[in-house]
């Protein structure tokens, strides 16, 4: 019986991947390192510090340096965060939200971010959430299954009865690592692990979703 559903943030419920691109532009152009949106790409759903490794492409630098520039990039995205509104839910969002609570099922967060739960504010849905987890639960970022683990302990239930919303590789990887249902949210290339892909959550319902979903997550 499945009990949760538990979403990623950015990609699945908004997408703030535009402003953390500009972000890290701002950065790279201040400290003369080529960076493209092509780069950007592969800072979807990596942690802060792993973001800016890989802009680093082999540049080493002092750790305390590496702080700097990571406060720097955050301050400059946190800029952004301020003019977020519900109008940058994604498609459909709000709508399974409710459909979900009406339904009866919990909901979690599990998004990489430290800032995730200013972003749940600015959005206006920090209330239909039960369980928040974020850059700052775990150690481990994803694909390790830490993240999607501490929140369905935070909403005490055990893996099989979750069921996790994502739309980045690590991120089904991390969920069935989990022993969790996983839907991928966008190209089979992406998220073609999940038990069930939907382009968005536009269409979605919570029961025909249910319908689709194998006996056991394994
Ligand atoms: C993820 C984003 O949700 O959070 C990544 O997809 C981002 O692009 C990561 O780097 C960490 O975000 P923050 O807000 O802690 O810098
Ligand atoms: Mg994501």
């Amino acid at each position: 019986m499945i009990s949760a559903f538990v979403f990623d943030l950015d990609g699945v419920i908004t997408d703030t991947a535009e402003y953390h691109y500009r972000s890290w532009k701002r950065l790279a152009e201040e400290e003369g390192i080529p960076f493209t949106r092509e780069d950007n790409e592969q800072l979807r759903g990596v942690s802060r510090r792993e973001s800016l490794l890989l802009l680093l492409k082999g540049r080493v630098l002092a750790e305390s340096q590496m702080q700097e520039w990571m406060e720097r990039k955050n301050n400059y995205y946190r800029q952004y965060l301020k003019e977020i509104t519900s109008a940058d839910l994604l498609p459909g969002v709000q709508a399974f939200l409710t459909e979900t609570r009406a339904y009866g099922l919990k909901i979690g967060l599990a998004s990489a971010s430290k800032n995730a739960k200013d972003v749940l504010n600015g959005l206006g849905i920090m209330a239909l959430f039960d369980a928040v987890g974020d850059g700052y639960s775990v150690s481990n970022t994803k694909p390790a299954p830490d993240l999607f683990v501490w929140v369905a302990g935070r909403l005490d239930l055990p893996p099989d009865r979750v069921v996790i919303f994502e739309d980045a590789e690590a991120g089904i990887a991390g969920a069935l690592a989990a022993g969790m249902y996983a839907i991928g949210l966008g190209p089979a290339e992406r998220v073609g692990k999940a038990h069930v892909i939907l382009p968005d959550l536009r269409d979605a319902h919570v029961q025909a979703l249910l319908d689709r979903l194998p006996a056991t997550p394994r």
